[in-house]
């Protein structure tokens, strides 16, 4: 039987599959099924102070939408490369209800060996390190502050704070790290120019591990009614995004060591995924879309996956982590091969070449 266990700063995940925050983590019995998936952890949805963001989830609005980019039916029987076009919003709820729902499900948690982890989105940075204090004085076993999530550039101002700025994601780290001493997990954007430089920021600040990367927003017209789809710009993620995803981790990890802990989250839809990021640095893995699409179920599939290749490597989810980003070249470093490219182009005459260039 593979061993799936990992750790992040000083705590043990029976595995790398974590239940990632969203729509399915904002109620109990949402939270209680991902925690009998099987799962390492779970991130419920993310609170904050702002009445913005509260009310924004009343504006939300989901499509699924084929890989033609045309909507598919949300039966939760998605093919795997749909992807999720969305505008979300936070729990309504008061931080301090939430947090009380939270605790007794995380000693629920503790006893399937299991995390419930509180997530909160930055708005006011002093009330962001008074929530953080909160939640460590309640006895949580991890936080994890989101700084980056995509809705920020949209939202009404203040109520989602998305933060691209090294110096901005050092104060507010060291905020944080000051008044906790509680595993402190920062989620970063994936929309910066160097999403790397912000993972190093976050650890030179006191983080003690970084999860990469927020999704991307996207515009996406309607071909029938010539309007935007949803009438905003809004979030969107799909498998397509694993290896944007899983280049940023490993790059983080070239940046920032293999003993600093890296969580990967934005595209992983099965255990096969799962150990695409732990092969690319990541030490865990955050999934929502996939629940969102496939129900809680889908996550005891990625388990066992993950387990059945795993026992087929003959390796542990531990040793697997990284052994693809450790091996990353640069271009420069490739042999000469002056003969490669032309393969590689159409034939100019009609018909097709019949052999393959590989
Ligand atoms: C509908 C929806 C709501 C989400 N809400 C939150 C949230 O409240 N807090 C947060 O940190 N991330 C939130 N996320 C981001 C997910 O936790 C996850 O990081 C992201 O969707 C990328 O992973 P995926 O490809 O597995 O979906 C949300 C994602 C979706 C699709």
């Amino acid at each position: 039987m593979a061993d799936l266990r990992i750790h992040i700063s000083g705590l043990e995940l029976k595995n790398p599959v974590i239940c990632s925050s969203g729509e399915h983590t904002m109620t109990a019995e949402g939270i209680r099924a991902a925690i009998a998936s099987g799962v390492g952890a779970v991130v419920a949805k993310s609170v904050n102070e702002s009445l913005a963001a509260k009310s924004q989830l009343d504006k939300t609005d989901y499509r699924m939408v084929g890989t033609d980019w045309k909507p598919v039916p949300w039966d939760f029987n998605a093919p795997q490369d749909a992807s999720i076009f969305c505008r979300s919003g936070l729990i309504q709820k008061s931080f301090e209800d939430w947090m009380q729902e939270l605790i007794f499900l995380d000693r629920e948690a503790a006893v399937a060996d299991c995390y419930v982890i509180p997530s909160l989105i930055l708005s006011d940075l002093d009330q962001c390190v008074a929530y953080a204090q909160v939640v460590q004085k309640m006895g949580f076993r991890v936080l994890e502050v989101n700084i980056g999530a995509p809705h920020g550039d949209e939202a009404a101002k203040g109520a989602i704070v998305l933060e691209r700025d090294a110096s901005r994601i050092e104060t507010i780290v060291k905020r944080l790290r000051e008044a906790v001493s509680i595993p402190l997990w920062i989620k970063l954007t994936g929309q910066s120019e160097n999403p790397a430089l912000l993972a190093d920021a976050a650890r030179n600040s006191g983080a003690d591990a970084v999860v990469l990367m927020g999704r991307f927003m996207g515009f996406l017209p309607d071909l029938e009614t010539h309007k935007p789809l949803l009438n905003t710009s809004a979030a969107l993620g799909g498998a397509w995004a694993l290896p944007l995803t899983a280049r940023c981790v490993a790059l983080a990890r070239k940046r920032l060591g293999p003993q600093f802990p890296i969580l990967a989250t934005n595209g992983a839809r099965s255990g096969l995924d799962v150990a695409r990021f732990l092969l690319s640095g990541a030490y865990a893995v955050e999934l929502a879309s996939l629940v969102l699409m496939r129900g809680y179920s889908a996550l005891t599939q990625c388990v066992e996956e993950l387990s059945d290749y795993l026992d087929a490597q003959g390796i542990s989810a531990k040793q697997l982590t990284g052994l693809a980003a450790d091996q990353l070249q640069s271009y420069a470093e490739q042999v000469d091969r002056p003969e490669i490219w032309r393969k590689f182009c159409p034939p100019v005459e009609a018909g097709a070449r019949s052999e393959n260039p590989y």
